[in-house]
């Protein structure tokens, strides 16, 4: 029966006659993406799984496939109308909400080295706090870099998409990462092997390492959760449904570790509130909602983690006093400033905040004690990121989201005008930038699938090497990140 079925859907389906998406997906697709699409040895196919999949994209998957995978196309076997109509029916929520319950997390849980039986000092020679982490989306693999004589000496596969940034542990020993279809992997550095995995959600965003290294904390889209695990065996601690004052629930946007705090702090998506969910002290683990007027988007901490700069839909920023827990200003921002990319410094003996801007050629230059925009820094066109050090006079910046991609340009942190340029590589994306833990050099990503690690001297802006990367969209630098440096996001 079954064969005939599905022969009958195949014949079907290569005559060019459309065919019932869901019984096509059954036939073709559920024995790599699962029955419910939850994702088995290919990655989930649910609508939030594809959200970062342009149209045009989706169907050259389909047809195409992705070369040296096992996602092979499907031009010749299903007419152009079939495709059409899975690509379609792919973007629909499956009947009846997916569901993922603590019993399933636990049941996901892979353990490959027991806490405790692994060496307790690095497995080779170079400095285990000036490592890099690169994270190569293209085939989906992390490089392990020394920051010291610039070279790799390790690299593995991680995850399909990992989603937010790696987060290591104090003493940059372990390094934890989420992947977009929810799986939480612990990596030991020192060893330079997986230590445990755990699949916490369907549709992942971000993860949050607490500062004593004893929690992880992974905020979710699908299902709308925050997820404590125990950092030493990942093992599953609790399930925190998000649902608001309303009863209405939200998807997490991110959450962060504040480590002066000792606490876990989520943003949220769909409501007006952040959640603080401490680690330590009486009330620990019991969240406290900070009730908002607007949902924020996206913030940024400052050093303190006492206040939070965040942008609402409607782009009107406001600080958020978290001792007090209410709004204590308004920002004067306009297009749509990525504070999550925000870096601090001094200058004139004053605090200064500086984010970047998604819609427009222009960094604001915000003053920490007044609120007020002191400067606003004309750049060469929309960018993502923004990136310093404490021992390097400049910041640099994107312009990711516009024709100049291929360029980013060098901020004096005092005069606040743009001193120098680098252009990697004519026409091709250049963005994200980490330094060395002495601020001596800035690694350069060029995003694209025969990439690299471009590294320039920070003073003098010559190129000194360039290491091949297959699309490397982030690097992370333990010493900095453990240290929480001003000039880049934790
Ligand atoms: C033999 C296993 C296999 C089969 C059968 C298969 N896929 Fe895949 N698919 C994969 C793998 C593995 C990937 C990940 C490729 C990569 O690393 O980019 C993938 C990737 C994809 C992606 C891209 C997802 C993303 O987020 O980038 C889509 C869409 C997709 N498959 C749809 C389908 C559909 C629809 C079918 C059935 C018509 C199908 N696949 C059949 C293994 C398979």
């Amino acid at each position: 029966m079954i064969f005939w079925a599905s022969l009958f859907v195949s014949l079907a389906a290569s005559a060019g006659t459309p065919m019932d998406p869901a019984s096509v997906y059954r036939s073709h697709c559920a024995a790599c993406h699962g029955a419910d699409r939850f994702g088995a040895m290919g990655p989930a196919l649910l609508p939030e799984s594809l959200e970062r999949l342009r149209p045009d994209a989706l169907l050259d998957v389909l047809r195409n496939g992705r070369p040296a995978t096992q996602m092979q196309g499907f031009a010749g076997e299903l007419g152009d109308a079939t495709l059409d109509q899975l690509a379609g029916w792919l973007r629909t929520a499956p009947a009846g909400t997916p569901r993922w319950e603590q019993a399933d997390i636990r049941a996901s849980r892979v353990i490959y080295h027991a806490p405790g039986t692994l060496a307790d000092r690095p497995v080779f020679s170079a400095d285990p706090s000036n490592l890099f982490l690169v994270v190569e989306s293209g085939t989906h693999h992390v490089t392990v870099l020394d920051g010291d004589k610039l070279e790799p000496i390790h690299r593995f596969r991680s995850r399909f998409a990992l989603h937010g940034g790696p987060k290591f542990s104090r003493d940059g020993r372990y390094v934890f990462m989420a992947s977009r279809d929810g799986w939480v992997s612990k990596y030991d550095l020192w060893n330079l092997t997986l230590v445990a995995e755990i699949r916490a959600g369907l549709n992942t965003r971000n993860l949050a390492v607490s500062d004593d290294g004893e929690w992880v904390t992974v905020g979710n889209t699908l299902p709308q959760t925050l997820v404590l695990l125990r950092a030493g065996d990942l093992s599953l601690e609790r399930v925190y449904p998000v649902t608001g004052a309303d009863g209405k629930s939200s998807r997490v946007s991110a959450v962060y570790d504040a480590a002066p705090r000792r606490a876990f702090i989520a943003a949220l998506r769909d409501i007006p509130e952040v959640w603080e969910i401490p680690y330590a002290g009486k009330t620990a683990f019991t969240p406290r909602v900070i009730g908002l007027t607007d949902v924020l988007d996206d913030f940024f901490f400052d050093q303190s983690y006492r206040h939070i700069l965040g942008a609402s839909r409607s782009a009107a920023g406001q600080v958020i006093d978290l001792d007090a827990g209410r709004k204590v200003a308004d920002l004067a921002l306009t297009g749509m400033p990525h504070l999550g990319s925000g870096i601090t410094w001094v200058r004139d003996g004053r605090e200064v905040m500086a984010s970047p801007n998604l819609k427009q050629g222009a960094i604001s230059v915000i003053d920490m004690q007044t609120w007020k925009t002191v400067a606003t820094i004309p750049t060469n066109g929309p960018g993502f990121f923004l990136r310093s050090h404490e021992a390097t006079p400049y910041a640099w910046a994107d312009a990711m989201m516009s024709p100049k991609r291929d360029t980013l340009q060098v901020i004096d942190k005092q005069t606040l005008a743009v001193v120098g340029s680098v252009t990697p590589s004519p026409g091709r994306t250049a963005a994200h930038v980490e330094f060395t833990r002495d601020g001596r050099y800035a690694l350069v990503s060029l995003m694209e699938a025969d990439g690299a690690i471009v590294v320039y001297d920070a003073e003098t802006l010559k190129e000194v090497k360039r290491l091949p990367m297959d699309k490397p969209i982030g690097k992370y630098n333990v010493f900095n990140k453990t240290t929480r440096s001003s000039g880049t996001s934790h």
